[in-house]
């Protein structure tokens, strides 16, 4: 099973709506798709428990459903920090524990969304690069196009790096319809990024209708790079 850490350059760039494209495309190619968002701050109380936005809107896309509680086995309300939040809450995320769950799932392809941007705590003295390092083989960033995300994307995958995790590309996701010059921060990113451009997602108006879309691929890497691993 090939296993891809989904993180951002910042929170609300684009994870979720990425992470759910790169599941609809594995899909759509023919594979077992399963996904996971280990720990989400910003959960709703329901007659099943608390429920996040991000971990519905993965297991919608994907075509391997676990159990609520092995795809976000940590759940906050609060959409604050989420070692805060854990902290709030009398909780502590315990890597091994997700892990664990995570061996549970039977699929070709695990999505992992991490949470908010890289350099995230989600314990004392524990960063998201921990969780990524035990949960999947490789890091797929996504860099919300808007004024400083060069910037975020640069020092992201420069920290990603020197965590010693893998890290196969980078997805422009055009979040901002009204930012200049996206194109040339494209190509001034892919000038350079350590790792390649693995495709461009255009704005969409009907973001909401996430199942219609599809993301416009890099024609010399994405497809081949991202879904024909094996
Ligand atoms: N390419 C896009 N076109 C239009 N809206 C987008 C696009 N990417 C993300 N969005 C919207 O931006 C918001 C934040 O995206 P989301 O994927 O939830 O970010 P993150 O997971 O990084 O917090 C959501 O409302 C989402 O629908
Ligand atoms: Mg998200």
């Amino acid at each position: 099973m090939k296993r891809w850490f989904i993180t951002g350059t910042d929170t609300e760039i684009g994870k979720t709506y990425v992470a759910s494209l790169i599941i609809r495309q594995l899909v759509k190619q023919g594979y077992h798709v399963a996904c996971m968002k280990p720990v989400a701050s910003g959960c709703e109380h329901t007659n099943d428990g608390l429920r996040n936005d991000d971990a519905l809107k993965l297991m919608a896309a994907a075509n391997v459903v676990a159990p609520y509680e092995v795809v976000n086995p940590y759940a906050f309300e609060p959409a604050i920090a989420p070692h805060i939040a854990a902290e709030e809450a009398g909780q502590l995320i315990d890597i091994d524990r997700i892990n664990a769950l995570a061996q549970t799932i039977e699929a070709d392809y695990l999505v992992i969304e991490g949470v908010g941007g890289w350099c995230v705590p989600i314990a004392d003295g524990c960063l998201l690069a921990e969780l990524a390092r035990a949960t999947a083989d490789e890091v797929i960033l996504v860099v919300g196009l808007r004024l400083g995300c060069i910037n975020h994307a640069l020092l992201t995958a420069a920290q990603i790096e020197r965590d010693g995790i893998l890290l196969k590309g980078w997805v422009a996701n055009h979040v901002d319809p009204d930012m200049q010059m996206q194109s040339q921060n494209i190509e001034t990113l892919q000038s350079l990024m350590p790792c390649p451009l693995l495709g461009i997602v255009p704005w969409h108006s009907s973001a909401l209708n996430e199942s219609g879309v599809t993301m416009q691929m890099n024609s010399e890497c994405a497809l081949l790079n991202m879904l024909d691993l094996r």
